[in-house]
């Protein structure tokens, strides 16, 4: 079954299962309705009202600045999660292969979500050609073929259910922590469509637009980073080293996620931890004891773990064994390889030691578009007419991502969550670099994906 096919699978499954309604492919749901498009062809571009970021200099309402608009976003489309879902875990899969050829020997984590809002986001600001070919990008083609207002995406229905999926992430528990935030840079006296930097502000937890002047290059790098330090969370390095001069506009989004292995307490001693086969570092290293989802697929090579982080969201580690390699794991999978990871993976008593993990990634996402040969997308000659009325030429575009996973401090000797038993558990240890990924568990959202190769890559 292809891609396609699977999705128009489930959700006319899911659909037959709740009601007895006439199947309306997901795809109308988010497109444009008749309405909408009479209203957008009647409408004037030029009585759009502009938005003048405030100078990066200027100390004014510096600490919590979320914008305020009058209005209020929609509920998304109901029946529209699953149908997001699917095309979040799609474009990064077609993503992953640019990632690993440009970070071959390094961790990687990739933040699924986070790169389909970013390409949502540039949609938003998209008119013509680059419309057409991010709706494309994205995954978000029409079904039934047609070309007309009736096939365009509505952004904002897009943030709405991405925001739904968002909510139902990180079920209320204490265990797991996000936070996401977007900042904009534009060079002075470029007007920004105020309904852009509405749409992009329903994005994030903490939004920030400046502007700076991209001439002065080195000021301008200064400026950012020292804008970056003050803004995003403690100890994340922003590292801007250059910028390109000839761009106006540069986008940066940050997202942390921090979880906690649920009664698990730290090993005194650092532990090993093989980086390569002939490698050894000593490590902060967490020990668990207690009831595990595991599979040692013996005819793949590969140890899958599940450690639930809260009620509903989990990682799945996945360490090559029988010497197996982690290339080899990635050369092997397909789109929906997570899925059947989840699937494999059955009840076992074990005694799991794993290491403290602290990594921060920051990708540019135009090194990631031209090794996927879609450099154009946010390229020269790319249409952003709906950011601004004046020539909107994007520079840097990046997606830095902050995972930790910590330990929650349970006395060594204190309670597991499974009854006392004479027998001892199995001791597992993932001490060499294995592959990562985190799901939110109703919906099957992949967060991040990646490769840990050393527990503590900062940037
Ligand atoms: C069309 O979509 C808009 C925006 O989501 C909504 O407010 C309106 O009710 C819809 N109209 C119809 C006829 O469905
Ligand atoms: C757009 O095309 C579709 C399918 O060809 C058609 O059903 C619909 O009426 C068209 N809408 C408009 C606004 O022309
Ligand atoms: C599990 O392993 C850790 C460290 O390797 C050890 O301290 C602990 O006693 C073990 N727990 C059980 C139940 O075997
Ligand atoms: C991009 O183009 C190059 C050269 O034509 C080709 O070797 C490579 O496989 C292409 N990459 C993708 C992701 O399509």
């Amino acid at each position: 079954m292809d891609f396609q096919q699977l999705i128009i699978f489930l959700t006319a499954f899911i659909g037959l299962s709740t009601c007895n309604r006439v199947y309306v492919h997901p795809f109308n749901l988010l497109a444009y309705n008749k309405s909408q498009c009479e209203k957008i062809q009647s409408q004037n571009p030029s009585t759009e009202k502009s938005f003048f970021p405030t100078a990066i200099e200027s100390e004014s309402n510096a600490d919590v600045e979320k914008l305020k608009f009058e209005i209020n976003l929609e509920a998304g489309p109901l029946g529209t999660e699953s149908y997001m879902i699917s095309l979040i875990n799609n474009l990064g899969f077609r993503a992953v292969a640019g990632w690993w050829k440009l970070y071959n020997t390094d961790s990687i984590l990739i933040p699924y979500v986070d790169f389909f809002r970013t390409m949502v986001s540039f949609y938003l600001g998209a008119s013509g050609h680059t419309s057409s070919s991010l709706q494309t990008f994205l995954g978000l083609e029409d079904p039934s073929g047609s070309t007309n207002c009736t096939s365009k995406i509505d952004g904002l229905k897009v943030i709405s259910t991405l925001n739904e999926i968002d909510d139902s992430l990180f079920s209320k528990d204490s265990n797991i922590k996000t936070l996401r935030t977007v900042c904009m840079f534009v060079s002075p006296n470029i007007p920004l469509s105020e309904k852009f930097v509405y749409g992009l502000s329903q994005f994030a937890d903490n939004f920030y637009v400046r502007s700076v002047d991209f001439k002065d290059s080195a000021k301008a790098v200064k400026l950012i980073n020292e804008f970056l330090d003050s803004k995003l969370p403690a100890d994340t390095k922003s590292g801007l080293t250059s910028i390109d001069v000839t761009a106006n506009f540069m986008y940066i989004s940050h997202v942390q996620y921090k979880g906690k292995v649920a009664k698990s307490f730290l090993i005194p001693k650092h532990q090993p931890f093989w980086t390569e086969p002939n490698k050894m570092v000593l490590v902060p290293t967490i020990s668990v004891s207690g009831e595990f989802h595991i599979a040692e697929d013996n005819t793949k090579n590969q140890l899958i773990i599940k450690i639930p982080l809260s009620d509903n969201d989990f990682l799945l580690l996945v360490q090559p064994i029988n010497g197996n390699t982690i290339s080899n794991i990635e050369s092997s999978m397909k789109w929906n390889t997570y899925l059947e990871w989840v699937n494999i993976v059955t009840k076992r008593h074990i005694n799991l030691s794993l290491p403290k993990l602290k990594i921060q990634r920051s990708y540019n996402i135009q090194d990631l578009l031209t090794n996927m040969n879609v450099s154009e997308q946010l390229g020269k000659n790319a249409d952003f007419s709906k950011i601004s009325q004046s020539n909107i030429e994007v520079g840097k575009v990046i997606n830095t991502v902050d995972f930790e996973l910590e330990e929650s401090d349970a006395n060594p000797n204190g309670e597991s969550n499974v009854p006392e038993t004479k027998e001892k558990p199995a001791e597992v240890k993932l001490n060499k670099p294995f592959v990562v990924a985190l799901f939110e568990g109703t919906t099957k959202a992949l967060l991040l994906f990646g490769r840990v190769i050393h527990p503590t890559n900062i940037i």
